[in-house]
C-alpha cells in the first residue's frame, strides 16, 4: 500500500497515519501532504514522509500522486466558519482541489481507492427527525455546499470507472484535542476540553441543541473501514453517513460534572452566537444508521465513554 493523506498536518490526518501504521504491515509508504508544517514530528516512522504542498495547484498534485499510489485519504479542507467567511478560499480548497485530485487519479491509475471526507453540513433546511442515506442534500452553508458538490463528483468519477472513490460524511468529532479552530462546531469540543485545562469556554448555542457526534477513535476506525470496503455492496450512490450518537451541551456538561465535579463546569459561559447557532442547528440531529452498521461501520456507546477515552489520552 502506498498511501497519500491530504491535510496530513491536520488533526485527523496525523491520527489516521498512526492508526494505519498500527493496522497494516503491508504499508510501503505514507505521504502526509499539507500546506503547513505539522506542529509535531509526524515523520518519525521511516515509511512516513511529510510533503509541504498546496493541493489547489495541479503541478504540485502531479508530483505527489504517482502510478504507485494505491490509496488517497483526502482530508484537507477549509473548515465551516472559515469557508463561510472566505468564500473564494473555500471554493478553491474544498471544491477545486478535490476536482484536481480526482482528475489526477483518473489519469494516473483509476484503481486508486479515494476516500473523500465529507460532512453532516451537506444537510440543512427542513430535515426530518431522523435522516438516512436517502435524505436529500440541502446545505445551509458554503462549506456544506462545497462538500455536497464534491460528493456528486466523487460519485460520478466512480460511476464512470475513473477512480475507485467514495465519500464518508463525518459527524461532528468530539472531543477533539488541541485548541479551538474555525469550525462552527468547535465549541462542541471546547466546552469540555478547555474547562478540563482550567480555561474559560463559551457555549454559543442553546444548551439543549441536539448534536450528532462521534469520537475521534471511532471516526478514524470508520474512515479506515471505508478504505477497505467492498464497494459492490454499496449499490449506487457512493456516500456513507458515518454512524454517530446524539447528545447535547447539557448532557455533555452533566457528564463533565459527574466525572470532574462542578468547578470545571463553572468555567463555561453561555453567550449566544447566532451565526454559529444557525449553522450548527441546520445539521441533522439524529440518523438512521442501519445500512452503515450492516456495512460494518461502527458507532460509539455514549458520551461518558467518549469523555473517559479523552481523559485517558490526555492524562
Ligand atoms: N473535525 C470534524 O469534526 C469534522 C467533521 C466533519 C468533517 N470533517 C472533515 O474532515 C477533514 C479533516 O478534518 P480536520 O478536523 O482534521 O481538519 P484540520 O483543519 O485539522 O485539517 C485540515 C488540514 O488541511 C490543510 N490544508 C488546507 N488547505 C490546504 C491546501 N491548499 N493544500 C494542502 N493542505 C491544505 C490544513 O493546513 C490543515 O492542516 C476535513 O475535510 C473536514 O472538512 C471534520
Amino acid at each position: 500500500m502506498n498511501i497519500i493523506i491530504t491535510g496530513g498536518a491536520g488533526f485527523l490526518g496525523a491520527k489516521l497515519s498512526e492508526s494505519l501504521l498500527l493496522q497494516f504491515s503491508e504499508i510501503n509508504s505514507i505521504k502526509l501532504v499539507d500546506r503547513v508544517q505539522p506542529s509535531i514530528n509526524l515523520a518519525a516512522n521511516d515509511k512516513v514522509q511529510f510533503i509541504t504542498a498546496d493541493i489547489t495547484k495541479s503541478e504540485e498534485i502531479a508530483q505527489i500522486i504517482t502510478e504507485q499510489t494505491t490509496h488517497i485519504f483526502h482530508l484537507a479542507a477549509i473548515v465551516s466558519s472559515h469557508a463561510e467567511e472566505d468564500f473564494e478560499l473555500g471554493m478553491l480548497v474544498n471544491l477545486k482541489a478535490t476536482e484536481l485530485l480526482l482528475e489526477r487519479c483518473r489519469h494516473v491509475n483509476p484503481k486508486i481507492r479515494f476516500i473523500f471526507s465529507s460532512s453532516l453540513a451537506v444537510f440543512g433546511g427542513e430535515l426530518p427527525e431522523k435522516i438516512d442515506y436517502m435524505t436529500a442534500m440541502q446545505p445551509s452553508s458554503s462549506y456544506g455546499t462545497q462538500k455536497a458538490i464534491c460528493e456528486l463528483l466523487v460519485n460520478d468519477y466512480a460511476r464512470k470507472g475513473f477512480v475507485d472513490a467514495l465519500s464518508v460524511r463525518l459527524p461532528t468529532i468530539c472531543i477533539r484535542p488541541g485548541s479551538p479552530n474555525k469550525a462552527a462546531s468547535s465549541f462542541v469540543s471546547s466546552i469540555i476540553r478547555e474547562p478540563l485545562k482550567h480555561e474559560q469556554s463559551n457555549c454559543p448555542v442553546d444548551i439543549d441543541l441536539a448534536l450528532w457526534i462521534s469520537s475521534p477513535n471511532n471516526v478514524i476506525k470508520n474512515i479506515i473501514h471505508a478504505s477497505q470496503l467492498n464497494t459492490s455492496s454499496l449499490k449506487g450512490f457512493r456516500t456513507i453517513n458515518l454512524p454517530g450518537l446524539q447528545t447535547s451541551p447539557r448532557e455533555m456538561i452533566a457528564c463533565l460534572i459527574k466525572k470532574n465535579g462542578k468547578p470545571a463546569s463553572e468555567l463555561i459561559s453561555y453567550e449566544k452566537d447566532i451565526n454559529i447557532e444557525s449553522i450548527v442547528a441546520s445539521w441533522p440531529k439524529s440518523m438512521n444508521n442501519e445500512r452503515e452498521l450492516e456495512l460494518g461501520f461502527s458507532k460509539d456507546n455514549n458520551f461518558t465513554v467518549i469523555l473517559k477515552e479523552f481523559l485517558n489520552t490526555t492524562n
